[in-house]
């Protein structure tokens, strides 16, 4: 039985940066939360078609920090170790921009990209691309002309896809008989435990558990051997391995104790998230108090880094250019543009960061330490709303 536990509103999509002739034809959605209490696969109320969001004019870049460059590559160079004297074949659900195949050989890696910019650039680095989303029809061609595959890699994608139980059939079809999928989404229990609700937006379909991926994976043939947790990735996320039920490869003790910890914070408790989304509501109230003080003292607010997850919590707590001013990011596609539902004007860090700034509001605390470390200047003048409202 699906369970409703969180309302956070009408909601635009989190990366539909748009220009100001946009917004009359702005589309927007009831973004909810339910959890399944079979499975306990949390997931959106309302799913938004993927045409929407994915398509060619994707604004997010995995590049765009240093610590995601360094997250790919050390990934890239642990599972090259694995290639022995046989090329292994790899395939990634999800590519983005190139940041984890363009450090594997381009003859034996391809790739699944359904934004079209994305997947024309990478195809222009080698790596033959399908600009197509990872449905039953994309499974049989790669089997076709490829043959299994040896690594099946997907970063922050799989949480994507709405029809997550087909997605992993699809895997499994592909994946050679002692081949690995090896996924990294964020984690349910992060999101629970920092109260990061911004978690939650149209491209995060589900918000996976290793419980609930237990479950789904056992359907899909498929057995979980090793789990690795990343506090530093986009604000706590897990890393599954996982195998065909036939493979041999033991199950590392990581499977267990991650299983037990889920259990021992409440995972599959239904009160658990009827009171994550009572502290979710205080968050609500906490930063729309704190920003409305600054405000009232004359304060010069900006936003820092206009992620996706920022687009959440702006429209959840209705904080538009009256209070920020402005936006800066580093991402091209995103400059001159406005933030999604409450039009925010985003400018290049050389625009923005002037000295009149007084605070500016982390929309990337997931990268808190990054930034805090090149902003010197605004230390103690960040405001986050991670794990609780304050200023850092
Ligand atoms: P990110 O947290 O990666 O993703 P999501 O969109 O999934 O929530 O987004 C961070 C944004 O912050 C991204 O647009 C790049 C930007 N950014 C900066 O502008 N400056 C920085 O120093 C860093 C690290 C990120």
């Amino acid at each position: 039985m699906k369970k409703q536990f969180l309302n956070l509103g009408k909601q635009p999509i989190a990366n539909g940066f748009l220009q100001e002739k946009d917004i009359p034809n702005e589309y927007l959605f009831d973004l909810t939360a339910e959890v399944d209490t079979e499975t306990w696969l949390v997931s959106l109320g309302q799913f938004v078609p993927g045409e929407m969001m994915f398509n060619d004019t994707y604004a997010y870049r995995a590049s765009m920090s240093n610590t995601m460059q360094k997250f790919f590559k050390r990934e890239a160079d642990a599972f090259r170790k694995g290639e022995g004297d046989v090329p292994m074949k790899t395939l990634e659900i999800g590519s983005n921009d190139g940041v984890f195949i363009k450090h594997f050989d381009p003859k034996h890696t391809i790739a699944v990209e359904p934004c079209g910019n994305f997947a024309e650039e990478t195809n222009k680095m080698g790596y033959k691309t399908y600009p197509d989303f990872w449905d039953d029809e994309l499974a049989l061609t790669i089997l076709d002309k490829h043959g299994k595959q040896d690594l099946v890699f997907a970063a922050n994608c799989m949480c994507h896809i709405p029809a997550i139980q087909n997605a992993f059939e699809n895997v499994a079809k592909v994946l050679s008989d002692d081949g690995v999928f090896v996924f990294t989404d964020p984690s349910l229990a992060s999101m629970i435990n920092r109260g990061s609700y911004d978690q939650l937006y149209d491209e995060h379909a589900h918000i996976f558990s290793v419980t609930a991926l237990g479950n789904i994976l056992d359907k899909a043939g498929m057995r979980i051997i090793d789990v690795e947790h990343f506090s530093g990735i986009h604000g706590g996320s897990n890393q599954i391995s996982a195998v065909k039920k036939t493979c041999l490869t033991p199950e590392s003790e990581a499977v267990q104790r991650a299983y037990d910890y889920e259990e021992a914070i409440g995972l599959s408790n239904l009160d658990t998230y009827m009171n994550y989304a009572k502290r979710v509501q205080k968050s609500k109230d906490d930063l729309i108090t704190l920003l409305m003080s600054l405000k009232q003292r004359g304060k010069k607010i900006i936003g820092y880094g206009a992620s996706s997850k920022s687009t959440t919590v702006l429209n959840y707590c209705g904080v538009d250019s009256s209070v920020i001013e402005y936006f800066i990011d580093t991402t091209p596609e995103k400059q001159g543009k406005l933030t999604p539902g409450t039009h925010i004007p985003i400018l290049t860090p050389e625009e923005g960061l002037t000295d009149d700034v007084d605070f500016a509001f982390l929309g990337a605390w997931n990268f808190a330490s990054e930034i805090s470390s090149k902003e010197k200047a605004l230390a103690g003048r960040f405001i986050t709303h991670v794990p609780m409202v304050h200023l850092t």
